[in-house]
């Protein structure tokens, strides 16, 4: 009974259907979804998009009342467009907090950005260019623009940093903008930076800094899209955790060959805790730091004597 009632509801959530995971009409948007971002989903993460399809369908925004109908729109050139964007936009999967990796900032201040500011100063260049590829709602490229503005007052004096922020889906990226976070985004936001980088905002929630905001600039970007890709150049440090998990092998290497055309020589490449480029580029020199592992592009060979 209680399994039937379960089954019912999952149901009605577009839940676990077992029909539909092998649907030959959820296969072909499958290979959409994967096509268009990267992000494929296995026989059992096939539940997760099934589920995503039917909550679209179920907007009453949509004209299909079943998977057949659904995969029409997702074709038909006057549709297709913009129902793959809000497909996509109720399949990532946004999760994320303020200072959600210590060990990693703790390896910024400590080993990576010393380092880079004794490279560049060599080369009078006083500027860091920083991605956060995949920042969903904000967090991590907020949490980077205060940590650097605090290395400003030491390390990086005199020097300017920008930071590029960008995401899939439309939806984090508006509230990545507005920068308003309650109890459960800054749980691990120490005291001092909400003093310091933050103003109240309505109910208890606070809202970032305009001069924090000032550092970022958030946009739109598909992972998957080479030609876009090819436009960030130039970058010294370079966020995409937590995101290449929901990758398949071809498209990650294809995405990590990117970012190591996208970082200057000796740039950073940083994974989230539980991810590696492991059978996926070996190009990086890898750098094992406490609690963290970093992957930096390699500088130019140093000239051997007697050649020019
Ligand atoms: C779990 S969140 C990670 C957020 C943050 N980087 C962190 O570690 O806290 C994964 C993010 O990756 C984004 N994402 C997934 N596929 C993407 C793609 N093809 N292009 C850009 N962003 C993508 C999702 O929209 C989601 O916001």
């Amino acid at each position: 009974m209680a399994g039937e009632v379960l089954n019912a509801t999952m149901s009605a959530a577009g839940g676990r259907d077992k029909e539909d995971i092998n649907d030959p009409v959820y296969l072909r948007i499958r290979d959409l979804v994967y096509q268009t971002c990267g992000i494929y989903h296995s026989e059992e993460k096939m539940y997760l998009l099934t589920a995503a399809c039917k909550r679209r369908m179920a907007t009453g925004a949509v004209k299909a009342t079943n998977g057949r109908e659904y995969l029409d729109l997702l074709t038909n050139i006057a549709y297709k467009e913009a129902e793959t964007r809000a497909l996509l936009n109720e399949i990532t999967i946004g999760e994320t907090c303020l200072f959600r990796s210590m060990p990693q900032l703790n390896a910024l201040k400590n080993v990576i950005l010393p380092e880079l500011a004794q490279e560049r100063s060599k080369i009078g260049l006083k500027k860091l260019k920083v991605w956060s590829a995949g920042c969903s709602t904000g967090e991590e490229p907020y949490t980077l623009a205060m940590f650097l503005l605090e290395q400003k007052e030491s390390l990086l004096k005199d020097w300017t940093f920008e930071i590029q922020a960008t995401d899939l889906n439309d939806r984090s990226i508006e509230t990545a903008r507005a920068g308003i976070y309650g109890d459960y985004a800054l749980r691990n936001t120490p005291d001092e930076y909400k003093r310091k980088y933050f103003v109240p905002a309505e109910g208890a929630k606070l809202r970032v800094r305009d001069d924090v905001k000032a550092r970022i600039t958030f946009q739109r970007l598909n992972l998957n899209d080479d030609s876009r890709m090819l436009f960030m150049k130039g970058m010294d440090l370079i966020f995409c955790c937590n995101v290449l998990i929901y990758f398949d092998m071809a498209s990650k290497k294809r995405v990590v060959q990117h970012f190591f055309s996208s970082l200057m020589p000796n740039g950073c490449f940083f994974l989230g805790h539980a991810e590696s480029l492991y059978q996926v580029n070996d190009q990086f020199r890898l750098v094992h730091l406490p609690g963290t592992t970093v992957y930096r592009k390699p500088g130019p060979e140093p000239a051997k004597a007697g050649k020019p």
